[in-house]
């Protein structure tokens, strides 16, 4: 994956509450292109895979449990600059700490139902987008 890219999950609370078109929106508007996408839902195991980086803090099996109480949507995303881009515009973890006008601040409900996902490096963007998409369900 080219470093242009990012990995987003819209997370349960929001696929849940009917947000995920909202969320997009928001997505689009800020110069996104969506180069893979998917409705799916993980397992525990999955999400503890996902997350294994976190396994030693202490909300990682609670953690695990919410991302996998729901589905999701997964997404790869394209624009220049996109990992930091993309935190920017999703703000803070815990949403009582997110700007005003980012994803978090108006859809998060807490700092564990905080509405999506926004990978943190360019090589975790990679990592990430492999753990769900396969070369033939993404934009080459
Ligand atoms: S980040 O994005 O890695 O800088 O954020 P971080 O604070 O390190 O948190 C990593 C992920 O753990 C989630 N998180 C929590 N879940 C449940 N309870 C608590 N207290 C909590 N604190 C952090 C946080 O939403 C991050 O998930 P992702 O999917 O990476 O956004």
């Amino acid at each position: 994956m080219a470093t242009n890219r990012t990995f987003t999950m819209i997370k349960p609370d929001a696929f849940g509450a009917g947000n995920s078109g909202a969320i997009l929106k928001m997505i689009e508007d800020a110069g996104f292109k969506v180069v893979a996408m998917k409705a799916t839902k993980l397992t525990p195991e999955l999400a503890g895979k996902f997350y294994e980086v976190h396994k030693e803090r202490p909300f990682y099996a609670d953690l695990c449990a919410y991302m996998s109480s729901g589905p999701i949507f997964a997404a790869i995303l394209e624009k220049d600059n996109a990992v930091e881009d993309f935190r920017k515009l999703i703000g803070a973890t815990n949403p009582a700490d997110a700007a005003e006008g980012t994803i978090r601040k108006i859809f998060a409900k807490s700092i564990e139902a905080n509405a999506v996902h926004g990978s943190d490096s360019d090589e975790n963007a990679t990592i990430e987008g492999n753990f769900f998409f396969n070369q033939a369900e993404r934009v080459l």
